[in-house]
């Protein structure tokens, strides 16, 4: 196992953490994880105080993008102990992602070891309601300063931890959501399945535009025809019509293998529900909805979990899904997810990875 140094703060900040307000992605724990590439190899891991590290104005990831991130998350069980749920596929993904983006890969053991290590010294942080848990941030950056064009020689793998409550201001209640009108978020061929940092950065504008008009999120159509729904950049998402559920496929490389978005496939099929990855064109939904057909709508994510969509807009009309209400098989998807999480159903497809 990969040797670990710890250096400890000596101001903890935990006193002043107010855990029945968490604002998702506002409050850091005290320690970090940071190991930089250079020489061809990764070394120096240490876990380190939170707080500034120092950048050259000519670092790479500054000017070209050359970044890419996970998230994954750790609950405080019923039983007292530490779950990371399905860590291994985090790790699988920042791999491909780093791939795509040219970043040399992490090995396994320092991945694990990293989060591990990190998670077990601030464990204080771990929240222990439920509708809560310590979210993982790792991510990896081009940190050469040199402007050429081209990979860059060094690199910087950190993990960062935030104690969160619930993504969306709306908590579990229903979104509403609006297509990308004439935007684009990712093209075959791009990086639209990596966790790139630029595909957040370009959902940017859209997304404030949306928000200008009363909307939470975007939902992307693809970027070609601007007809087939594809996800919401902070989730991917499901269309429950008749009785399957329905999910844009992945083969085309425009949307983010969620975690979240395979285990509801997994537990929407251990239901007996059929669930089928396929195109959905937009006006598809809104013929269902019109014929009665549509039954729900909702995204899954790390962050957001399950989050139902109460109302989408197109081009100037609106429909409301399940009268605007969470409906039962998102309440459903809801509840078996985070009673896995929080252990307090059994974890037949060993997704719970304990700590301790
Ligand atoms: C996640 O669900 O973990 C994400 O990374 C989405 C968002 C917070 C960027």
């Amino acid at each position: 196992m990969i040797e670990i140094p710890i250096e400890k703060t000596t101001q903890s900040k935990l006193s002043q953490v107010d855990f029945n307000n968490l604002v998702f992605g506002s409050t850091f724990t005290d320690h970090m994880f940071d190991m930089e590439y250079r020489d061809g190899k990764w070394q120096n891991p240490r876990i380190i105080p939170y707080g500034p590290i120092q950048i050259e104005p000519g670092m790479s990831v500054l000017h070209y993008g050359q970044a890419i991130f996970e998230g994954s998350k750790a609950f405080y069980t019923k039983d007292g102990r530490i779950n990371v749920f399905r860590m291994n596929k985090n790790f699988e993904r920042l791999n491909c992602s780093a791939k795509r983006l040219c970043i040399p890969d992490i090995e396994e053991d320092v991945y694990y070891t990293a989060i591990k290590k990190l998670i077990l010294l601030e464990k204080a942080w771990v929240p222990k309601d439920r509708g809560t848990a310590l979210y993982i941030r790792p991510f990896i950056f081009a940190s050469e300063s040199f402007l050429g064009v081209r990979p860059s020689k060094t690199y910087r793998f950190m993990v960062i931890l935030c104690p969160v409550g619930p993504y969306y201001a709306e908590g579990f209640n229903p979104v509403k959501l609006s297509t990308s009108g004439e935007y684009g978020r990712a093209f075959q061929g791009g990086v639209g399945n990596a966790k790139a940092a630029a595909n957040y950065a370009i959902s940017l504008f859209p997304a404030n535009e949306a928000k200008k008009q009363g909307f939470t999120q975007v939902v992307w159509l693809d970027a070609k025809e601007h007809r087939y729904v594809e996800e919401v950049g902070t989730m991917n998402l499901f269309c429950y019509l008749d009785d399957t559920l329905i999910t844009p496929p992945l083969d085309e490389g425009t949307i983010l293998p969620g975690v979240t978005r395979e285990s509801v496939i997994h537990i929407a099929r251990d239901m007996g529900i059929p669930v089928c990855e396929r195109k959905i064109a937009i006006e598809e939904l809104f013929d269902a909805a019109e014929k009665g057909t549509l039954k729900e709508i909702f995204g899954s994510g790390t962050a957001a979990v399950i989050s139902p969509v109460g109302e989408l807009h197109h081009k100037g009309q609106t429909i409301k899904i399940n009268g605007g209400k969470t409906g039962e098989l998102a309440q459903k998807m809801f509840d078996e997810i985070t009673g896995i999480q929080y252990g307090e159903k059994s974890d037949t497809n060993n997704w719970c990875h304990y700590l301790d």
